[in-house]
């Protein structure tokens, strides 16, 4: 019988740290689905992405390593989508360590070690920081500060 996989996640900008997480979960067993939080879901969970939903779902869905992609629009699916899906292996990033133990009733649950120095929020952080006005406030500030020094010169 096929052994499937199940992760979820919320893959924006879709970096090295998340491809590595799905090939890792993928030889795991035959099949991985993958769930993909809506930006509705998102925005209950605080979190703002720059890729909207649409294509996020696209890109994780066309990934070698993934057979189906489902969206995610809350915490309660996850047994439900264990249940239709008849899924052998829950598995996350070692962020979430023992957040889903309650899972183990249905499945067997794993956590894989995260990829070090990469993560949405960094890749997000340095966008704002390229952004034309955030260099332009800095270019501001910069002459502001010369300006101070000039005057004890
Ligand atoms: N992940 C990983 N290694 C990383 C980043 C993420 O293994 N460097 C894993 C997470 O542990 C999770 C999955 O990828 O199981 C999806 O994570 P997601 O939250 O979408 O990615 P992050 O880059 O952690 O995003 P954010 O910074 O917005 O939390």
């Amino acid at each position: 019988m096929q052994k499937t996989v199940l992760t979820y996640g919320t893959f924006d900008l879709f970096h090295i740290g998340h491809l590595s997480l799905l090939q890792r979960l993928r030889a795991l067993g035959d099949r991985l689905i993958v769930g993909v939080s809506t930006d509705e879901f998102n925005e209950i969970k605080g979190k703002k992405t720059v890729v909207p939903f649409s294509d996020r779902i696209e890109i994780v869905g066309a990934l070698r390593c993934v057979d189906l992609a489902i969206p995610e629009e809350n915490w309660e699916q996850k047994v439900g989508d264990i249940q239709r899906h008849n899924i052998a292996v829950f598995g996350m990033g070692s962020d979430w360590e023992g957040r889903f133990d309650e899972l183990k009733l249905h499945c067997e649950v794993v956590y894989l070690p995260r990829t070090e120095g990469v993560s949405s929020t960094h890749i997000r952080k340095t966008l704002k920081v390229l952004d034309r006005s955030h260099v332009r406030e800095l270019k501001q500030a910069l002459d502001l500060i010369s300006s101070i020094v000039e005057r004890f010169d």
